[in-house]
């Protein structure tokens, strides 16, 4: 990979290191940015990745200038202008209840993973003013009768929109609780009439690295994010495609305009700003399986007793009041998703 910059900030002492995304192992690192050990001059200590975009080099000082001068007023002026405002709010499906309060909209406006943008969490909101996120298309292509490239918010009218309160857990350990707006994955799938060669989903987001500073400034991560899904989950009817949250078109750093909710997966599952869905024969490989193989699964599934490499799993922490609570597997849903995995995909980091 072209032009890696190596801050030397990134250079942690081993102590500390804490059980986040923005740290991970050395190999991977050493794989993903195709450099030996030696020519990054790196330690025994693993990188930290990532860091607000004021830090770059290069032409890093305008493009932060650039940002600062779009940036939204506040976490929910990043709402893109929407087409289809009239299907907002959408009628709840009352077959999704919760067992804890929805998490604050706020809270959950400004604590985000989209990488593309920021790894600090808190300020993800602040970089995403040059994104545009609407008007948007979505390729259906692969192995499909019906492929093609549609408007989301034509997807929006044919498919019509509803809510939906699910959980959402990170694989980090933190949760929220939240009211998405759109409709079943398995809609979009009847849609493309998949042939009988496809076996699996892949998802591929956005790549503009003129919108978002983290994609210019990161350049170690193999952009676009890529996710993907075994059919038969993607059919299930939790799978679904989000537009929107808390009544309204999603806001940019929440995905806008569509992005996957998976609840009985951990977060990383559920790619953001999605511009491709592809059906394929085999197995797809995911952003953050190739970045560490042994940390994130293809499958991913919550569950309390598979640890982290690097943390525990058994309780999470909701986001907004601090509360720890105990992980459920499959997040709770698995009436809904149990009977999709056989023992063997829940005894490894699946
Ligand atoms: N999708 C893209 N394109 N880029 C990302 O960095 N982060 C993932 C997931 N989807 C990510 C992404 C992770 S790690 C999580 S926990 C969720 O988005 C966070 O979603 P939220 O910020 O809307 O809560």
């Amino acid at each position: 990979m072209a032009n890696i910059h190596i801050h030397p900030g990134w250079l942690l002492p081993e102590r500390e290191v804490t059980p986040e995304f923005v740290y991970w192992n050395r190999r991977a690192f050493l794989r993903a940015v195709g450099m030996g050990a030696a020519a990054l001059g790196l330690g025994g200590c693993g990188p930290r990745l990532g860091g607000p975009a004021e830090r770059v080099q290069g032409d890093g000082a305008k493009a932060a200038s650039d940002v600062a001068a779009m940036e939204p007023k506040d976490p929910l002026d990043t709402i893109p202008p929407t087409p289809t405002l009239d299907l907002y709010p959408a009628v709840r499906d009352p077959r999704f209840e919760l067992d804890r309060p929805v998490t604050d909209r706020i809270v959950a406006a400004t604590h985000n993973n989209f990488y593309e943008f920021l790894t600090d969490k808190k300020g993800v909101w602040r970089h995403t003013g040059p994104f545009r996120a609407r008007p948007w298309t979505v390729e259906i292509a692969g192995l499909a009768e019906h492929t093609g490239t549609y408007d989301v918010a034509d997807l929006e009218r044919e498919f019509g929109l509803e809510e939906r309160l699910y959980r959402f857990r990170c694989v980090e350990a933190w949760a929220i609780a939240v009211p998405w707006t759109g409709f079943p994955l398995r809609k979009l799938i009847a849609k493309a009439q998949p042939l009988s060669a496809a076996h699996y989903v892949r998802f591929v987001s956005f790549l503009r690295p003129d919108e978002a500073i983290g994609q210019r400034t990161q350049s170690w991560y193999p952009w676009p994010y890529y996710e993907g899904l075994r059919l038969d989950e993607a059919m299930n009817e939790l799978a679904f495609v989000a537009t929107g949250i808390y009544g309204a078109p999603l806001p940019k750093q929440h995905g806008a305009p569509i992005r996957i909710a998976l609840p009985w997966k951990y977060g990383f599952k559920g790619p953001k700003s999605i511009v491709r869905v592809e059906f394929v024969r085999g197995q797809p490989r995911t952003f953050w399986n190739d970045l560490a193989t042994d940390e994130y699964g293809f499958y991913s599934n919550i569950n309390p007793d598979v640890p982290h490499p690097r943390w525990s799993q058994k309780t999470e922490e909701v986001v907004g009041t601090g509360e720890r609570r105990p992980t459920l597997l499959f997040n709770g849903y698995g009436e809904w998703v149990g009977q999709l995995y056989d023992a063997k995909l829940l005894t490894y980091r699946s």
